[in-house]
């Protein structure tokens, strides 16, 4: 992978050229990140140790809300950020959106094994390249997957934990995982791309959201 920084007009714009990873080197990448022994150290004073939180799953109601946007961005996003970076990690999965861990607010953590993204009022500005499709789960619907056609590259937008606008490049499989986290802010499930038989029945070990 290679990140390109670039100056801008509206702060700063980092665009990333994804290189694609097969899954196998993924998979070997996020086990050595399961457990780190982080903390959210990057804040300032009194680092505080990271939460997992519980994964709405099936008919969960919040997981068909649309989620709010966030107007600031304060200690208690900050936290909300570590939690979800800590239980998408410990999940074994490459993204999650707040509203997963029963919070609508309009916020996103995706690591497909090519470093963590975090982004708040996250959007797709762009799409390019035709569709791909390709098999995907969801640590909300354990134990299923489904082939979902999506964009093969996004720009999207958003802002970081500092507030400042960046802009993401993806490709592929980051592509991807962009446009099913951002789906979930406003109440989409890769389910609803698809025909019940269309659904394939997997082990929960199996349901790794890609
Ligand atoms: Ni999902």
């Amino acid at each position: 992978m290679q990140r390109l920084r670039q100056g801008t007009r509206q702060g700063a714009l980092i665009a990333v050229e994804f290189i694609e990873v097969k899954f196998i080197e993924i998979k070997s990448l996020q086990v050595a990140q399961v457990h780190p022994e982080r903390t959210s150290g990057t804040s300032g004073k009194g680092s505080v140790l990271m939460s997992i939180r519980i994964i709405r799953t099936g008919d969960d109601p919040v997981l068909r809300q649309r989620a709010k946007p966030v107007p600031l961005i304060n200690k208690a996003i900050e936290k909300l950020l570590d939690d979800m970076a800590e239980t998408m990690y410990d999940a074994d999965g490459i993204g999650l959106a707040a509203v997963q861990v029963g919070v609508a607010k309009r916020i996103i953590v995706v690591d497909v094994g090519s470093g963590l993204y975090e982004l708040v009022n996250p959007e797709i500005v762009e799409k390019s390249g035709g569709t791909q499709v390709a098999s995907e789960g969801c640590l909300s619907l354990p134990g299923i997957r489904g082939d979902v056609p999506r964009s093969v590259n996004v720009t999207v937008r958003g802002l970081n934990r500092q507030g400042e606008e960046v802009e993401i490049k993806a490709s592929d499989l980051l592509a991807r995982a962009f446009q099913h986290e951002i789906d979930h802010l406003d109440g989409i499930l890769f389910t609803d791309y698809l025909k019940p038989s269309e659904i394939v029945r997997v082990s929960e070990r199996e349901t790794r959201q890609r």
